[in-house]
């Protein structure tokens, strides 16, 4: 097993979807995969691995925040051979031409966390970005499934409670769409270790409206996001 993975090499498949929660993770597994079988309980971090149209897919629990999706990616990629790495998760809206439910895909994403400053000495604002291939498979995935999916760029926050509610307001102002808490770790460590990784997000809440999905309406929301990310990294 790796650090906090209980897998052994060769149980997880090259392609993993990555929902923050694991009982989303068990719940996914159970609903798209075929043959599903369990493979780490380890914090009860679950992690699934299936197929999906006969090509083995794997579902784990990223847990909420980047560093804690930053070291389930890093052993994906690192123990388990991961090659393509698809968040699936919810999202704070700030646009005003988003509505509750909408799916976006993240094709980049900004940060207040440090992660990138501290790598490149305070020098670069890095700018992570979603794979191409992936993004335009998902576009053209939900295309397929009558899905209008919204391509723009996120903000990965630090802090869930903030204390600077005006600035997600004011990234609105240059074209950030939503916030959610895990997407630009995952897009820098897979440029860092050359494999393909998207964020496909589900507007669970509009910040600005202050509006949120009822509880009951949230798994059928991330259900089309589902089948699009399965749809994306088995095509
Ligand atoms: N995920 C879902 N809603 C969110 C929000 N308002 N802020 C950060 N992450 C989120």
């Amino acid at each position: 097993m790796s650090t906090h993975i209980g897998a052994e090499r060769g149980q997880i498949a090259e392609r993993v979807l990555m929902p923050g929660d694991p009982l989303r993770a068990k719940w996914i597994a159970e609903t798209f995969l075929t043959d599903a079988t369990c493979y780490s309980t380890v914090r009860n971090m679950f992690g699934f691995t299936g197929t999906y149209r006969g090509v083995p897919v794997s579902v784990q629990g990223s847990g909420m925040g980047i560093p804690s999706i930053s070291i389930y990616a890093h052993e994906l990629i690192n123990d388990y051979g991961a090659k393509t790495l698809v968040r699936v998760g919810s999202c704070g809206a700030l646009a005003d031409s988003l509505q509750l439910r909408d799916v976006i895909a993240a094709i980049g994403a900004s940060t207040d966390s440090a992660i990138n400053r501290q790598r490149f000495d305070g020098m670069i604002d890095y700018a992570p970005v979603a794979d191409f291939g992936l993004l335009r498979g998902a576009v053209d995935a939900a295309a397929g499934r009558d899905i209008d999916v919204k391509v723009g760029q996120v903000l990965s926050a630090d802090v869930f409670y903030t204390d600077r509610p005006d600035l997600p307001e004011r990234l609105a102002g240059y074209g950030v769409l939503a916030v959610e808490m895990e997407a630009a770790a995952l897009y820098t460590l897979a440029a860092k270790f050359d494999v393909r990784a998207l964020a496909l997000l589900t507007v669970s809440d509009h910040i600005v409206r202050g509006e949120a999905l009822p509880a009951a309406d949230r798994e059928r929301s991330f259900s089309q996001m589902v089948e699009i990310a399965l749809d994306t990294v088995t095509a």
